[in-house]
């Protein structure tokens, strides 16, 4: 494969890129992280170019990963909090003197740097589904570098690099590997349904036999299922849908369950905009959580993960997350997972911004 063809490119979601590419970005991923772990230095690789951060959502991994990430790359990830510069808007969002049209932001950053990485989703485009998609395709429209998903309202491709790269490192394979990604209760309805659409995505891409277990009432984007559908068949694995929490768990290699919204909570004509009902709907399954007991159904080795923040005590109990023991059986991986967060875009960015 050409990896010429990586530079300058967008990285928005997995849907854009070949499974040959994600294989790429692995093996470049697993080779930082070992040049990193014997401190060989490789800060030649973007020396001198900047990645700007835009966030209109908190952070801790994401951020923090990016810019550590630049830093040991040789390069700087410049902050940007939307609030403190003139709001980038799309046309019919503007306020005088308040926001700037992206079309102009992205066109100044770009005769500036060499990336722009953004998150947004949820209160910042009203849970008007897509919107934040639709933002951070503008953006790209319009800027001649690289834009990057930090977390959009539909994909987080980065989560996703990093669940892969950690079931790779825990397994070697993923043909065989049952990936099971579930829902679990949260009192918090207003969660994104990035992480779950991005990881299934992911994992039937790999080639991993992949099961979506929610309640009913918590379908994910058509789109993303069909996709998943297709990998499935194009790798010889399957991809299956649940609405049977501890039936969907038995025997999987991989368990990762976290709360994401229903479509109430969206506006129309996606959702309901019906917070009210979300809620009565989520606390409907209050025993959708990551026991002990839920884990032992899973394969002896299974693995426990979760994109982090995790809500403890709801998602899932504290003996599940912190028992990173593999004598114990089935163990939880979310630290290795938050770790690879570093290496999978520390490879996007070498491969991109060269
Ligand atoms: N998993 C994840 O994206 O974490 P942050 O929200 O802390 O960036």
């Amino acid at each position: 494969m050409k990896t010429e063809s990586f530079r300058g490119r967008d990285f928005i979601t997995l849907l854009d890129w070949s499974k040959e590419e994600v294989e790429t970005i692995l093996d470049v991923a697993l080779d930082l992280k070992r040049r990193f772990a014997v401190g060989e230095l490789h800060d030649h690789i973007l020396r001198a170019k900047t990645l700007f951060l835009i966030f209109y959502n908190q952070s801790l991994r994401t951020r923090n990963s990016f810019e550590a990430g630049m830093t040991q790359l040789g390069g700087h990830a410049h902050f940007l909090d939307p609030s403190k510069i003139y709001t980038p808007a799309l046309p019919g969002k503007e306020v005088a003197y308040s926001t700037e049209r992206v079309s102009d932001v992205a066109r100044v950053l770009a005769r500036m740097g060499h990336a722009i990485a953004i998150r947004c989703y949820g209160d910042p485009v009203d849970w008007v589904y897509g919107a934040a998609n639709e933002l951070m395709r503008n953006f790209a429209y319009w800027a001649d570098i690289p834009l990057l998903n930090m977390e959009c309202d539909k994909y987080h491709p980065f989560q996703a690099l990093a669940d892969v790269l950690t079931v790779k490192e825990k397994f070697g394979t993923f043909k065989g590997t049952k990936f099971v990604m579930s829902w679990a209760y949260s009192p918090s309805v207003h969660k994104p349904r990035a992480v779950p659409q991005s990881a299934i995505i992911a994992a039937a891409m790999m080639g991993c036999d992949t099961v979506l277990a929610h309640p009913p009432e918590m379908a994910l984007d058509p789109e993303v299922i069909q996709a998943c559908e297709r990998y499935a068949g194009m790798n010889g694995a399957s991809f299956a849908i649940s609405h049977d929490f501890e039936a969907a768990a038995k025997g999987a290699h991989v368990l990762y369950p976290k709360a994401w919204a229903p479509t109430q909570i969206f506006k129309p004509p996606v959702g309901e905009d019906n917070p009210a009902l979300a809620q009565e709907i989520f606390d409907r399954y209050k025993d959708w959580k990551a026991t002990p007991e839920y884990m032992a159904l899973g394969d002896p080795n299974a693995i426990y993960m979760h994109c982090l923040p995790c809500d403890r005590g709801w998602e899932v109990t504290d003996e599940v997350v912190d028992n990173t023991d593999p004598e114990r059986g089935w163990r939880s991986v979310v630290y290795d997972q938050a770790e690879n967060r570093l290496h999978v875009q520390k490879a996007v960015m070498s491969l991109l911004m060269r």
